[in-house]
């Protein structure tokens, strides 16, 4: 492990800096979306749920545990009654890319039929994890069931997934932070960052990178 200098990205400016956290010397991370940029869109669409829900009660369900930062943030924008439930999913099979099978590796505390449901995940890659979990809390008859999503690869996707509430849109590149793990590390950075590793940075495709994240023990367990 090295740790170099801080260099906290400037807010707004920030793009492409180097982030300085504890981190494998073989690790790049580089800032996709600073911390300001993410605040401002969390409060914009805390706003839009507020609006859409007015008068009512909404559970919040975060996938575990990539969402749980997103989630807090998200909740504190939302000018409603507002409780929170969590569950987690894992991909079954051996293989690094999504299998299409999805399991339920934690459940819900309580019921959510005739409740409004806004289902809160930190990124939307192939599409497959969140689909299972759409159709599987649709039939537990919820008033309402509401998407909100943090992060777009819209290129990666294999199954289509229906989003109310989209963070941003990025790229085909891995990325940490904000939640979002590389082997279970980086959750904490409070800006997304896109995360390259030395043989990655020489030319290697970015499915790398989530290949070795599986191989080293996230296997799309608590996102
Ligand atoms: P999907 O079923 O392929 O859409 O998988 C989405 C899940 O894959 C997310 O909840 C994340 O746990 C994980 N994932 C996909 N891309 C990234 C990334 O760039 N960084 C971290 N986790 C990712
Ligand atoms: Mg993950």
């Amino acid at each position: 492990m090295e740790c170099i200098e801080p260099r906290i990205p400037n807010p707004d400016t920030g793009y492409g800096k180097l982030v300085c956290m504890p981190k494998e010397p073989s690790e790049r991370l580089s800032v996709l979306l600073p911390r300001a940029r993410i605040a401002r869109r969390v409060r914009e669409l805390g706003r839009r749920i507020s609006r859409d829900f007015r008068g009512e009660r909404v559970l919040l369900v975060g996938v575990l545990k990539g969402a749980c930062i997103f989630l807090s943030d998200l909740s504190r924008e939302i000018s409603l009654d507002a409780t929170f439930d969590f569950l987690a999913a894992a991909s079954y099979g051996q293989s690094s890319e999504s299998s299409g099978q999805v399991r339920l590796v934690k459940d819900l505390d309580s019921s959510i039929e005739g409740r409004n449901v806004i289902l809160v995940e930190d990124i939307l890659d192939t599409g497959v994890t969140l689909n299972y979990l759409v159709a599987m809390l649709r039939r537990r008859r919820p008033k309402a069931l509401k998407v909100a999503v943090l992060l777009d690869k819209a290129e990666r996707r294999i199954q289509p997934v229906k989003v109310d509430y989209l963070g941003f849109k990025i790229p085909n590149q891995f990325v940490v932070g904000y939640g979002l793990d590389y082997a279970e590390r980086h959750r904490n950075l409070k800006d997304v960052c896109v995360v390259k590793i030395q043989d990655e940075a020489k030319g290697q495709r970015s499915e790398t990178i989530k290949k070795k994240a599986r191989r080293q023990g996230s296997k799309k367990i608590g996102k």
